[in-house]
């Protein structure tokens, strides 16, 4: 599905899978109206990733970074203000259009689009791909292809960073979110990514999270 201004289902996804995806939007418009709170609406970038940024020090200058699900456009935010050309994109149209609206005059490129439909010219278009939180917020049959689909956004001698919540294979998951097994992280290693440091940390409030490189040569 290549997503302009709708969340319509697709015709190459079951619809099972498309309410998945449309359960976002219509949270989205809830919390528009004021009937819902969106949970990942926290005015500061993912610890995870700030924390990760501050160690590394990248220098965005001349480099191309893009956000899968960006959401209201948090992470999108930070690494803009490191320096990169910054894409941000969500499947969501009234989560864009917030983000818009939030960061009126930054300098993101805030796009509506369908990680399993992304504009043709993004493949292999971006020095830093950012997945953070979202392959785990979709149904797990919907996983082996979330994660090609990310990967396939990322340059010659780019990465890839994914942040995720964990599971310990044989966990019991009852999603959404379904949390990645260190097994389903590692899978980002595919068709020319090659794995980086995959870090195991365990969150304040005792959950485990999993940040990821990986590098394409
Ligand atoms: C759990 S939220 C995380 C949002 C953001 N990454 C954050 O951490 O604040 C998952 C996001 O992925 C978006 N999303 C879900 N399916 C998508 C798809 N197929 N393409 C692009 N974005 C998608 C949702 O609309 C939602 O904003």
């Amino acid at each position: 599905m290549h997503v302009n201004d709708t969340s319509q289902g697709s015709s190459s996804r079951p619809s099972a899978e498309d309410d998945a995806i449309g359960r976002f939007e219509r949270l989205y418009a809830e919390a528009e109206r004021g009937a819902a709170e969106v949970p990942w609406d926290l005015a500061a970038p993912h610890s995870l990733l700030a924390e990760w940024t501050a160690r590394v020090r990248p220098d965005g200058s001349g480099r191309r970074a893009v956000v899968v699900g960006c959401g209201f456009g948090r992470d999108a935010e930070h690494l803009t203000g490191l320096g990169f050309t910054t894409v941000a994109f969500d499947v969501s149209p009234t989560a864009v259009r917030a983000a818009r609206r939030r960061h009126a005059g930054s300098p993101v490129r805030y796009e509506v689009a369908d990680l399993f439909d992304p504009p043709a010219d993004w493949a292999g278009g971006f020095d830093l791909v950012l997945e953070s939180m979202n392959v785990q917020a979709l149904p797990v049959g919907l996983r082996a292809r979330a994660t090609a689909a990310v990967g396939r956004l990322v340059a010659p001698r780019g990465m890839l960073l994914v942040i995720a919540a964990g599971r310990r294979p044989g966990d019991a998951v009852d999603g959404p979110p379904w949390p990645l097994t260190r097994a389903e992280v590692e899978s980002f290693a595919a068709a020319g990514l090659t794995p980086g440091p995959v870090e195991e940390i365990t969150a304040p409030d005792g959950g485990l999270r999993w940040r990821a490189e990986f590098h394409r040569s």
